[in-house]
C-alpha cells in the first residue's frame, strides 16, 4: 500500500490537473520510502528537491488556471501555496540550529497531510469555475507561456 493512495476523492474534475497532482503524490511516496529505508541524506535530498520543483511548476500553472477562469479566492489559494513553498524551503536547506532535517518524519507527514487537504478542500474549489470544461483548461496548459506570475 502506497504512503498516499491517489482515488476519486482527489480529483479535480480536469485531467491534465489530476495529472500533476498524480506526480506529486508520486514524489512523496518517493521522498518516504527513502526516509524509512534510512536512504544516505544525498539521496533524500535529490528526491525533495526534484519535489520542490515540481510544486512549484505546478502551483504556477494552477494560480494561472485560475486567473484565467476568474476564481474569486485566487489570493487566498495563492496566499496558501507560497506559506507551503515557505515550508518545504526551510526543510530543503535546513539551517544548524534548526534541528530538523528533511528525513525528518514528521516533516514526510506534514508534507503529505498538507497535499491531500490542499487538493482536497482547496483545489476542489475552483474546479466549477472551470466551466465544467476540461478541454478548456487543457488546452490553456498545452498553450500557454509559462512566465512567472
Ligand atoms: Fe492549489
Ligand atoms: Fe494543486
Amino acid at each position: 500500500m502506497a504512503f498516499i493512495q491517489w482515488d476519486e476523492s482527489l480529483s479535480v474534475g480536469v485531467p491534465v490537473i489530476d495529472g500533476e497532482h498524480k506526480s506529486l503524490i508520486d514524489s512523496v511516496n518517493k521522498l518516504h520510502e527513502a526516509t524509512e529505508s534510512l536512504k544516505p541524506q544525498r539521496t533524500v535530498s535529490t528526491i525533495l528537491d526534484s519535489f520542490v520543483d515540481l510544486v512549484s511548476y505546478h502551483f504556477r500553472r494552477e494560480e494561472r488556471v485560475m486567473r484565467a477562469t476568474g476564481y474569486p479566492d485566487l489570493e487566498d489559494h495563492m496566499a496558501k501555496h507560497r506559506e507551503f513553498e515557505t515550508y518545504l524551503l526551510a526543510n530543503r536547506h535546513p539551517s544548524k540550529e534548526k534541528a530538523r532535517p528533511p528525513s525528518d518524519r514528521d516533516a514526510v507527514n506534514h508534507i503529505k497531510q498538507w497535499l491531500v487537504d490542499h487538493i482536497r478542500n482547496d483545489d476542489r474549489l475552483y474546479a466549477p469555475y472551470t466551466g465544467d470544461n476540461p478541454a478548456v483548461v487543457t488546452a490553456f496548459y498545452e498553450t500557454a507561456v509559462y512566465e512567472d506570475v
